[in-house]
């Protein structure tokens, strides 16, 4: 970041986010909160509440979050450093002029560059695929019923057989060996070899950030060859989880779905036949950040993934994603062809146009799956089955979602609405309590691994609330509890802070420069406990987090691949059960 974070704090202190928000909306006291009408979307009663305690906003209707900066950067489209010198201004506060040598204004500027050797590369390979040395890539692509209008849409290139040439040319239009390297073109091998191109002999798909700008490639051999794709690996520009393939196009698309595919190929198809809103990930499973990306623009997701085995069990996870993040998800059915890209080809645009008219949602696609792992004319096999449904039905948060699901699988499952009710509160006893989350979707947290997760974010956000527990809390609970990123890192930093009596969770979302990970941190602070009211209920809620906590190190202990000593076994076993007897007391 290009100031540094003692400026930064010192900026925040002095905005106060209810001050800061009221200016823009206006403000209504509830409770120790403030609320306001939410404008990140189409909001009719305030959904967004702000805390003046944490520094945080957060709507609990569609999930944006974050502090002063993140308010003004999704408020106003301003990038964090425009954010942060509106607000040292309305305080008053002087930035430095001419950056006082710090480290953080050449990051940003060595990023700059970084992204201009990736442009620069992409016009290379570009302007190669054109020329003499290019012509078994044009003819690659042409092959492939790519017209030239498609190929400069994507800024399609070629890398040379002698992946010199490309760096030769960086060179010789001034970067230096890091910047290429860091910039993920080139590869530094050894001594004798030196630095050496990345990419040689593949057809190049440019990869664009959410601004239309190069930040990454994928290449494909032009024959059979493995990898059949390379990608860039992740750099500092490049970041595979919160990009997705072409989304500058689908978003400037202007239509009410997205279409998402596995690979490159599927999507330039797309593209070329008429549906701009295909996206895919990078060579990667889909991501929760992904999902928060294409939510920001549309609700509605159609799953266009390969048909074989492996592109179904990614779309049934893909789908899960959706769910949890919000969005609603349909599959479309490729079938008899392998991916979207054949399909087109087979059947051209009418008939993909059909397909999802015809999608399937993709709970009922799942469970469908699932049917045909059972043996239907053996009725164990059958009770299974059903259970196995009823446990996924019940793993839905949301009443009303659950409710019509229930009605739509007893339809499916031939078996009636009561029965299935039934079935799915059996299956929930086993697994809920109140620590399960109680909203749709409020970050990366409440992705599968909830069970996990939930009690991390009720942790910080009583440790948020009631700061003066620290010491009591200590004992118990350390940093090491928190298994997943961005978990670990922030709860790192904020039990130093509270060590030093000076924790500000507004603080812990400035820590991260990506958006969407900033809205997962003010996710972390910012729980929410149904119906837990009065003081005895929250101490009391707060032994059991603290217990699911340590619950969850404990079964990794137990599970892990090289045995437990049983005398640690023990030792931690009984620990355990102690928590169970604690008492915190919380402040009045
Ligand atoms: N992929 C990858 N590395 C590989 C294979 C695949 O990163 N070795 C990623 C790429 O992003 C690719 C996507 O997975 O676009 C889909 O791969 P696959 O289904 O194997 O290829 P197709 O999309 O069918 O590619 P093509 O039509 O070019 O064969
Ligand atoms: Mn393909």
């Amino acid at each position: 970041m290009y100031y540094p974070q003692e400026l930064i704090d010192q900026i925040q202190q002095n905005n106060d986010i209810v001050d800061v928000i009221n200016e823009y909306i206006p403000l209504q006291k509830k409770g120790s909160n403030y609320v306001c009408i939410c404008p990140f979307h189409a909001d009719t009663n305030p959904s967004l509440s702000v805390s003046r305690q944490k520094q945080l906003f957060k709507c609990f209707a569609c999930g944006e979050a974050g502090n002063v900066f993140s308010f003004l950067q999704k408020y106003d489209g301003k990038t964090f450093r425009e954010a942060v010198e509106t607000l040292a201004d309305r305080a008053g506060i002087k930035l430095p002029q001419n950056d006082s040598g710090e480290y953080s204004k050449e990051k940003q500027d060595h990023k700059q560059r970084l992204i201009e050797c990736n442009t620069e590369a992409a016009r290379y390979f570009y302007a190669l695929l054109r020329s003499e040395k290019g012509q078994r890539g044009l003819d690659y692509f042409k092959k492939r019923g790519l017209s030239d209008e498609t190929m400069k849409k994507f800024g399609l290139g070629f890398a040379n057989v002698d992946g010199r040439d490309c760096i030769a040319y960086l060179k010789n239009q001034g970067f230096t060996d890091k910047e290429i390297i860091d910039a993920g073109i080139g590869v530094y091998n050894d001594e004798r070899h030196g630095l050496r191109a990345k990419f040689w002999n593949r057809v190049m798909f440019p990869i664009k950030n959410q601004g239309g700008k190069v930040i990454a490639f994928g290449g494909r051999v032009l024959g059979d060859g493995e990898p059949k794709y390379l990608n860039s690996s992740e750099t500092q520009i490049f970041n595979k989880s919160t990009n997705l393939y072409a989304f500058d196009i689908a978003k400037a698309s202007r239509s009410t779905y997205f279409i998402l595919c596995e690979g490159y190929m599927d999507v330039i198809a797309l593209h070329q036949a008429g549906f701009p809103m295909a996206v895919a990930s990078l060579g990667t499973a889909f991501t929760p950040g992904q999902a928060l990306m294409i939510k920001r623009y549309v609700k509605d997701v159609y799953l266009s993934y390969d048909s074989d085995g492996p592109g179904v069990k990614a779309a049934i996870r893909a789908a899960k994603i959706c769910r949890e993040y919000g969005l609603s998800c349909k599959v479309i059915n490729m079938t008899p062809y392998k991916d979207p890209d054949e399909f087109i080809k087979g059947e051209g645009r009418e008939e993909y146009e059909n397909r999802i008219k015809e999608a399937k949602n993709a709970f009922i696609f799942e469970i469908e799956v699932l049917r045909k792992q059972y043996d239907p004319s053996d009725p164990d096999e059958n009770t299974r089955y059903d259970e196995e449904v009823a446990a996924l039905l019940a793993e839905m948060s949301d009443e009303v979602a659950r409710t019509n699901y229930i009605r739509a699988c007893a339809k499916e499952m031939q078996i009636s609405v009561d029965a299935l009710t039934n079935m799915v509160a059996k299956q929930a006893g086993k697994i809920r309590n109140f620590t399960q989350p109680v909203k749709e979707r409020s970050g990366i947290h409440e992705k599968k691994d909830d069970s996990k997760m939930r009690p991390q974010q009720l942790m910080l956000t009583y440790l948020a609330e009631y700061p003066s527990i620290y010491n009591q809390i200590s004992k118990y609970v350390t940093p090491e509890d928190f298994t997943d990123e961005p978990y670990k890192t922030v709860a790192v930093q904020f039990f130093e802070d509270l060590q030093n009596g000076e924790a500000s969770p507004a603080r812990m979302v400035s820590m991260f420069e990506d958006e969407e990970i900033q809205n997962q941190v003010s996710d972390m602070f910012t729980a929410y406990l149904k119906g837990i009211e009065s003081k005895e209920e929250k101490e009391a809620a707060l032994v059991d987090i603290i217990y699911r906590l340590k619950s969850v190190a404990f079964e990794e202990m137990k599970n892990s691949p090289n045995g437990v000593d049983p005398a640690v076994f023990m030792s931690k076993k009984k620990e355990l059960m102690e928590i169970r007897k604690i008492k915190i007391d919380l402040p009045e």
